[in-house]
């Protein structure tokens, strides 16, 4: 048997413009995690894939292998095949995960991270994580539709990462620890279908959304600055202004708003939506001394549930 994890992560600048060409930056949270157990599968049944927290079980059953529909049916099969393996074989996979699903955490980007890592090991291979990451954005595509490539990316390298789409993604330093909070709206947001909202959008008033995106590129670009100065007050105001500027993009909602304004109104330095928007998660950036108390303001103004997450202090 093997086992593999990968962990969450949070977009700190830049969600959506990023489809559009502009950086952003993003950090994983080891705090949630994805993990998947490669091992024996019972003699003749072929691949099983039993993912607990669905409460489903998918099977690759030998000779069928051409009726796969589901995307982790599909990452099993490519994963099988870049390792130059056919899928006439028995194995039981089994996927569990404390990421919670379509909150903007990135848990089908980890699923599929831990996954490929998972086979790879149990057939003694070592991938790197730029394969890992590529093998992982072709099923993001199936989930997303036209994913930017940023979840895959941070996940499978496990670092904090600028990212502009179709270049080499950098990593950068962090000059000071950076401290987050991250609270859930409790409602579900797939991110295929925000994005999918904010491509009509763009659509149907191109100047106005491009420029929304390249004001968004720009703040991500002076937060990278900010970061690598360890001028986290400044990393809290662009978190602000990107804010304004997702909202501008109609992909905020009453809740999210509320509990940004809430950890403002209890001193975070910064609060955002992170990730697709419409629901899922939100971010503070706060301080050891403001942490408890924007906690506490999270969960009274209705946070489904409350992580708390250090980038640390790193030097490239
Ligand atoms: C999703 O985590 C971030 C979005 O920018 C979509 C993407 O980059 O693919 C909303």
């Amino acid at each position: 048997m093997t086992v593999a994890y990968a962990p969450g992560k949070i977009i700190l600048f830049g969600e959506h413009a990023v489809v559009y060409g502009r950086p952003a930056i993003a950090v994983p949270v080891t705090q949630v995690r994805a993990q998947v157990v490669v091992g024996h599968g019972e003699k003749g049944r072929g691949i099983v894939i039993v993912a607990r927290d669905l409460g489903h079980t998918f099977t690759i059953a030998r000779g069928k292998a051409k009726q796969m529909t589901n995307p982790l049916q599909i990452m099993v099969a490519n994963a099988l095949e870049y390792l130059g393996l056919g899928l006439e074989r028995d194995l039981r996979i089994t996927i569990e995960s404390s990421i919670p699903i379509a909150r903007g955490l990135g848990s089908g980007a980890a699923v599929s991270t831990a996954m490929t890592r998972a086979l790879a090991r149990y057939f003694s291979r070592e991938l790197t994580a730029e394969e890992v990451s590529d093998l992982v954005y072709e099923v993001e595509k199936l989930h997303h539709g036209t994913p930017s490539g940023i979840d895959n990316t941070v996940i499978a390298h496990q670092r904090p990462v600028y990212f502009t789409r179709e270049q080499k993604s950098e990593t950068f330093q962090v000059a000071k620890p950076l401290l987050f909070i991250i609270a859930d709206t409790g409602v579900e947001s797939p991110t295929k279908m925000v994005v999918g909202a904010v491509r009509q959008a763009w659509e149907e008033s191109k100047d106005r959304y491009e420029a929304l995106f390249s004001s968004v590129g720009d703040v991500a670009k002076r937060a990278r600055w900010a970061i690598e100065e360890g001028d986290v007050d400044e990393v809290g105001r662009l978190m602000d202004e990107n804010h304004r500027l997702l909202q501008a993009m109609d992909v905020s909602s009453s809740q999210l708003d509320a509990l940004v304004k809430a950890a403002k109104r209890h001193g975070a330095l910064g609060a955002k939506l992170s990730g697709a928007g419409r629901g899922g998660n939100m971010i503070a950036l706060v301080t050891p001394q403001t942490c408890e108390v924007v906690k506490d303001a999270l969960e009274r103004e209705g946070a489904q549930g409350v992580i708390q997450t250090e980038v640390q202090v790193s030097m490239v």
